[in-house]
């Protein structure tokens, strides 16, 4: 597309009819002018972030960035990092990230996130926390009032020791907000999805909001045989929403 064209013109003024993977290039090349030269860039996961990853790699080719180190999110992102030539390190030996640039799932007004609907959550979130700043890019499709409430799937990744008993245990923890929980599978074959760590996801449905955010974290994370759970809270520290209007950043 002519991304940077219909970035900078809204929809009904340039004609074009933007499909939500132009919004999200759009969202993913403007996020990327904050990479600048030298940077140690955290390199998101998914349709999203691919585009982010593409953009850095297309810049650096073209010699308009030097000298990035990027530190992917997932094996899918190291794999497309390492086919556009893109030098790659990680946490061990850059244990601060001076930008990460990722997508969500959903995002509410304050900037807290639903991750790990493509199945990234752990590391992405290792690798968030540890940036001095952290961009979100998404289309407008992914903006919400409140996370953890929309009737999407809200991801925890569980060891797969007894993953039956993770599963009750953590539709128990929210038995008020009317949960239901299902082990994510792979593909058709009926096999349960592993992630890049070698874990299961289990999948939270919520029938009604499930409330204070970090409680909610804090009951999750005590739960022995539970990873990380899938909602990213006050992690990131903007945002760029690519519309059919135009674009909005919010800090
Ligand atoms: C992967 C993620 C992705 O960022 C999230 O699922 C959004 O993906 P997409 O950009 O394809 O909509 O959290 O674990």
């Amino acid at each position: 597309v002519a991304a940077a064209a219909a970035a900078a013109a809204p929809a009904s003024r340039s004609s074009v009819t933007l499909t939500q993977d132009d919004l999200k290039k759009i969202a993913a090349y403007k996020a990327v002018e904050h990479v600048k030269s030298g940077m140690v860039v955290g390199l998101g996961t998914g349709s999203t972030a691919k585009h982010a990853v593409d953009r850095i790699a297309y810049l650096l080719q073209q010699g308009k960035l030097k000298d990035i180190v990027g530190i992917p999110t997932s094996s899918i992102t190291h794999n497309q990092a390492v086919s556009l030539g893109i030098p790659l390190s990680d946490l061990d030996s850059h244990p601060v990230i001076d930008l990460t640039i990722d997508g969500a799932d959903e995002v509410d007004p304050n900037l807290n996130l639903v991750k790990g609907r493509g199945g990234s959550l752990l590391r992405e979130k290792m690798v968030e926390s540890a940036s001095k700043k952290f961009i979100v890019i998404v289309d407008e499709s992914k903006m919400v009032k409140h996370i953890g409430g929309s009737k999407l799937a809200m991801p925890v990744e569980v060891i797969p020791f007894c993953w039956n008993h993770s599963l009750n245990r953590l539709v128990s923890l929210f038995a008020d907000s009317g949960c239901v929980g299902e082990l994510r599978k792979s593909g058709n074959c009926g096999k349960a999805y592993v992630t890049d760590n070698g874990n299961y996801i289990i999948d939270l449905y919520f029938e009604r909001d499930i409330g204070d955010l970090n409680k909610a974290s804090d009951t999750i994370l005590r739960l022995p045989g539970i990873v990380e759970h899938g909602m990213f809270i006050g992690l990131a520290t903007s945002l760029i929403v690519a519309g059919v209007e135009g674009i909005t950043v919010k800090t």
